[in-house]
This record gives structure tokens, sequence and C-alpha cells, in this order.
């Protein structure tokens, strides 16, 4: 073996201090839909839509953690986690979004957060994953600013309640997804397929985010962080053709910058109006707005499942009733011969070095990263040696992305459990722990002691021993720059071996 090979294949661990844990969201896992006081939220509301979710299923039971959490808590402590990110259902505490606060709710929240700081768990609260109290909704939902400020009172309300026991605090799980796909796609509640109320509630969820971030401020203590999670997903143009290359900019807009430079490079992206300009006027947008949205924050909660490949395709004629508001004249494809997970998403552990790397070069002020989710769908299988793999290698790209310099601090697993999958419903699993929904009975898979393992001993070789698929010739970082070759046996890869 030569030198740089030997270097390359030299074991590396994960700093002491790393926290290790496992995410979970709560309409993906609570059930007990009307125990205790709780109110309607938007997904209760949708998965009744017909077609809305694979054979109408929905959340109503999920893996009734409501009244299991003990032993799931168990399961995290056998699994050796250090922490737990879970969500918050809004309307378990505020049953109409406002108003009056439902304490049975509240309670069930102070039972978990007791027991998880007995069994040396810390808790990491994510105050909004997508749960919307109907009340609200019915109100305008994130398509109204009022709804920020309401954001901004229920995580008061949750801080005065657990402030003195949770130090972290996730204001947002993946504002694309609660605004885009929910208010431009109709793929997700509310289900709604418009222009400008999608962008509007973008834009609303981040100002909630900062209102949020000024209330929770105001309160902490010394040592308490405030951050925000976020979906990222570099984007590739499938050809060098400037056509291709444009719409991955347009895409990478989409997912990623409409969120990450207001949030961190002090603007709104520069092709806002460019982009969405046919779409909307921006005239949500108020002076002042910036500022709030962009507070500095103590974390940036990272989610990476996978990059997209991205070619120009021909803008739809517009069709009020059908065509989708965010047409962006851009498709985006599985490439040949892709790695794909048992769900067909595309298994790119370099994305996921991109995406901590593209980050850091691209916001000298980004705060540290918490990966607050990754994790492999397939269909439930308890030897999930493709759930292992994938682990393994996003647990090395993340390595490597902090040998060139990533400042990250945590990595979550999704999920803890198999869980109710939005649209997909519960045959898209995701679980270190196979949930049988009939029987309710919890068996660990062959990752869940694979885990357990590496937390014990987290060491990586580099690099990946599988290679990703291959991509197209020119890829766009999460920042939209030219990618390097960092990846593999590149000559980068070399250096910030060297350098280590
Ligand atoms: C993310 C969601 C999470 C889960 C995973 C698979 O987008 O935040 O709730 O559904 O995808």
């Amino acid at each position: 073996m030569t030198a740089i090979e030997e270097r390359r294949t030299r074991p590396r661990t994960f700093p002491a201090g790393f926290v290790w844990g496992t995410a979970t969201a709560a309409y993906q896992i609570e059930g007990a839909v009307d125990t205790d006081g709780r109110g309607p939220s938007i997904w209760d509301t949708f998965c009744r839509v017909p077609g809305a979710v694979a054979r109408g299923e929905s959340g109503e039971f999920a893996c009734d953690h409501y009244h299991r959490w003990q032993e799931d808590v168990g399961l995290m402590k056998d699994l050796g986690a250090g922490a737990y990110r879970f969500s918050v259902a809004w309307p378990r505490v505020l049953p109409d979004g406002r108003g009056p606060v439902n304490r049975r709710g509240l309670d069930f929240y102070r039972r978990l957060v007791d027991a998880l700081r007995e069994g040396g768990i810390e808790p990491y609260i994510t105050l909004y994953h997508w749960d919307l109290p109907q009340a609200l909704e019915d109100h305008g939902g994130w398509r109204v600013r009022d709804t920020a400020e309401r954001f901004a009172d229920y995580a008061e309300v949750m801080y005065e309640a657990l402030g003195e026991s949770v130090s972290n605090w996730i204001t947002l799980n993946e504002p694309y997804c609660s605004s885009i796909v929910g208010y431009g796609e109709g793929r997700h509640a509310p289900g709604a397929t418009e222009g400008e109320g999608a962008l509007a509630a973008a834009h609303h969820l981040l100002l909630g985010h900062g209102l949020a971030v000024a209330r929770l401020r105001q309160m902490a203590r010394p040592g308490q962080q405030i951050g925000v999670t976020l979906n990222m997903s570099p984007t590739v143009p499938v050809t060098s053709s400037p056509q291709d290359v444009q719409a991955a900019r347009r895409m990478d807009l989409l997912v990623n910058r409409q969120f990450t430079e207001p949030l961190f490079g002090g603007a709104y992206a520069a092709d806002m109006a460019e982009t969405f300009g046919r779409i909307s006027g921006f005239s949500f947008r108020r002076d002042g707005d910036l500022e709030i949205v962009g507070r500095p924050v103590d974390f940036l909660g990272v989610n990476y499942y996978y990059r997209l490949h991205v070619e120009a395709a021909p803008y739809e004629e517009a069709d009020p009733v059908r065509r989708s508001a965010f047409d962006l004249g851009v498709r985006t494809v599985t490439p040949e011969r892709a790695r794909t997970s048992g769900l067909g998403w595309v298994v790119e552990p370099e994305g996921l070095y991109e995406t901590l790397v593209g980050l850091t070069s691209r916001y000298p002020d980004l705060p540290p990263v918490y990966i607050t989710e990754n994790g492999y769908g397939d269909d439930g299988a308890l030897e999930d040696t493709g759930r292992i793999d994938y682990l393994r290698d996003h647990l090395t790209a993340t390595r490597e992305a902090m040998t060139a310099g990533a400042d990250v601090r945590g990595y979550f697993c999704w999920s803890l459990l198999d869980n109710f999958e939005w649209a997909r419903g519960y045959s898209a699993r995701f679980g270190l722990v196979h949930v049988d929904y009939d029987t309710q009975a919890r068996t660990p898979k062959a990752s869940f002691r694979w885990m357990r393992d590496f937390i014990a001993d987290p060491v990586v070789t580099t690099p990946v021993t599988t290679r990703p698929a291959t991509t197209g010739p020119v890829d766009i970082l999460v920042a939209g720059t030219p990618r390097d070759e960092r990846w593999g046996p590149g000559p980068l890869s070399q250096a910030a071996e060297e350098s280590t």
C-alpha cells in the first residue's frame, strides 16, 4: 500500500462530545389524535382527503407512542444514544393554535422530557414538524402573517413549560416541505396548489422562526441553544448544457437557497424575482422582516437524504386547475446505474459532504451544524443491510466534511422507529426499530445493533467502500458554485487528509 492509500484508509474517530441521537416527529409516531384534549391538525384533515395518502392511511394510531413512550425511551437507552430529537404537536398544547393552554397535552411532554433526562438522554425539541393546528389553517395558515405571530406565542408557551429541562430548541423542521410541498405542490397538508400562497408560506415560516428566536432568546439561559432545521439537497444538472445548468440553479433556489440566504446570507436570494417573478410579486414581505428572519441562531440542523439530478423541461401551459404552481421548467431524474434505497431514492453520500462543505464555504457566519436527520427507507426487513451501508457511508461523508473544515457537532438518525411516512403512509419504513402496526410490537433491526456498536466506538475508514452513482459532468454545490472533485480518491480529498 502506498503512503497516500494508507492515509486514505486510515481509521478516524468522531470527537469526544459529538452528539449521537435518533429523531422522530409527533404526527408520525404519537397516534392518540383525540386524546387528552388535543385539537385537530392540518394532517388529520389532509389524511381524510381521498387519494391524499397512500391506502387512505393516517397518523390516527401511528406507533401509539403517546401511550408507549416509556418503552421507546427504553429503546433509546439500549441504543446508547445520548440525545433524542422529537417534535411537539402544537395542537396538543394549544388545541386552537392560540388561546388557552391544554395542560394535559403539555404534561405528556413533561413526562417524556423527565424520563429522557433521567435516562441520560438530552432532549432536542422541534417546535414545528408540519402539524399546524387546523384552526389556524382556517384563518389562512402559513399564507398569512398572523400565523407567524401565533407560532412565536406557542414557542414562548413551550419554553415556559420546559425551558428548565430542555436546552436545545429547533424552531422549524424543513420549511421547504411545509411551504412548497404543502401549499404549492399539494402533496402534503394542507394540500394546496398555489403559487403566491406557497411563497408567502415560505416567508411567513421564516418570519415565525425569527420571531420565535427572539422570544426564546429573551428567556434562554446561558448554554441553551436555539436553531432551525432545513432539508438540503445539492442539485446536479444532468448535462453541462446551459439549459440544464440553469434548471439546476432554479431548483437549488427553490429547495435550498430560498431559505439559507435570508437565514445566513443577510439577503433574500438574488435570483428570487427572476425565478419566481411570474408566480408572485412578494407583496407579503415587509420592511424589517429580513432582520427578523436573519437573527443569529446557535446551530443549523441539516436534514440530508439525497441530491437532486435536474434537467430542463418545457414550462407547462397554464392550467388554472391542474398546473403545478411551481412549474419552474425543471424535471428531476434518476441517473442510470444509480445506487438507490428501497424507496428508489438515489443514495449519494457525497451529497452530504457537498452540503456540509458547501454551506461552510458559502456562509462565513454559519453556526455549528447538527445533522438532524439522515436515514434510509425500505419495506421493513429486519436484516436491513442496505440501511447499515447507508448509515456507514453517510457517517463517513460527515467525518470527511469535518476534516475539510465543516463544524458538525452531532448526528441524529431518522428514525428511531418505523412510522407514518406522510403521503406514503406506513409502507415506507425508516426505523432502526421495526414496528408491527397490528400489535405495536417493537423489534430492533440489524441496523439498530450496528448503530449501537458504532455509537460505542465511532470510527470510520475513508473513503466510502461503495463508489457513489455516476453523476453529470457539471455538479453544483448547494451554494450554487461548481463542485470540486473532493470526494473519494480525488486530489482535494488527499489534500484534506494530508492537512489532518
Ligand atoms: C423528512 C421529514 C421526516 C421524514 C423523513 C423521511 O423530510 O422531515 O419527517 O419523513 O423525511
